[in-house]
């Protein structure tokens, strides 16, 4: 059976920088967004990296990143494009980190394509690891995006679109719910335009919470 590995290695050699090398609009909005509130630039996981567009972007503006994907083949490009950023291969939900260990865990675009179970997995493992205060920042399908309602029905509000791509597509109703432990800080709203598998524009929100009584267990 093909595994997850085996999907992303074959799209990152096939595609190659997939989404381009600038940082996602998310990892851009994630840097003003702490640094506006006045948030030290401190040590974050960007979590199914991929190629490491965004590692490579909160390392230059002075975070201490670690970027970590499943997939062999972006974790090798990411070495190869960026030598000074520190990265590696591994599952996103089985992290090899001590609790408490980052400031952040950010994740662009990957808590969606898990299944109800394995959403609650992530967001429990990653809130595990960062320190007390410290704030989760996801990118999330919106149910306003143009897939929504594509392809097979895999679960409420959850579909296999035509690119074989299985993805959960939030409501702010349902953020609230799966993030109700969580004090939820802002929901950014977000357009983006792809260009890979024809034109086709995404819209996400981008969450940035934190536990509501400092702790994370
Ligand atoms: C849509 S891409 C996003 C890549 C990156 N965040 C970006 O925006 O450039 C999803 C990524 O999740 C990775 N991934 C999927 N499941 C994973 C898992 N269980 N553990 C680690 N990485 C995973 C894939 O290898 C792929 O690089």
């Amino acid at each position: 059976m093909k595994t997850i590995e085996d999907y992303w290695d074959k799209k990152f050699k096939e595609k190659g920088h997939i989404w381009g090398n600038e940082p996602s609009k998310s990892a851009l909005i994630t840097e003003s967004f702490l640094s506006a509130r006045g948030f030290k630039k401190g040590k974050i996981l960007d979590i199914a990296c991929g190629y490491g567009r965004d590692s490579k972007y909160f390392t230059d503006n002075g975070f201490d990143t670690t970027g970590i994907d499943i997939s062999a083949e972006g974790i090798a490009m990411a070495k190869k494009q960026y030598p000074d950023v520190k990265f590696m291969i591994g599952d996103i939900l089985h992290l090899p980190f001590q609790t408490s260990s980052f400031d952040y865990v950010f994740g662009n675009f990957i808590l969606h394509l898990l299944l109800k179970d394995l959403r609650f997995k992530l967001i429990k493992e990653t809130s595990r690891l960062i320190k007390p205060g410290g704030i989760l920042v996801f990118s999330v399908a919106s149910i306003e995006d143009v897939d929504f309602g594509k392809g097979e029905t895999k679960d409420t509000n959850c579909f296999v679109n035509a690119r074989g791509v299985m993805k959960y597509y939030y409501s702010k109703e349902a953020i609230y719910n799966e993030f109700k432990d969580f004090e939820i800080m802002a929901i950014h709203d977000i357009e983006e335009i792809h260009d890979h598998d024809g034109i086709h524009k995404h819209k996400s929100y981008l969450l940035f919470v934190r536990k509501r009584n400092g702790r994370n267990d």
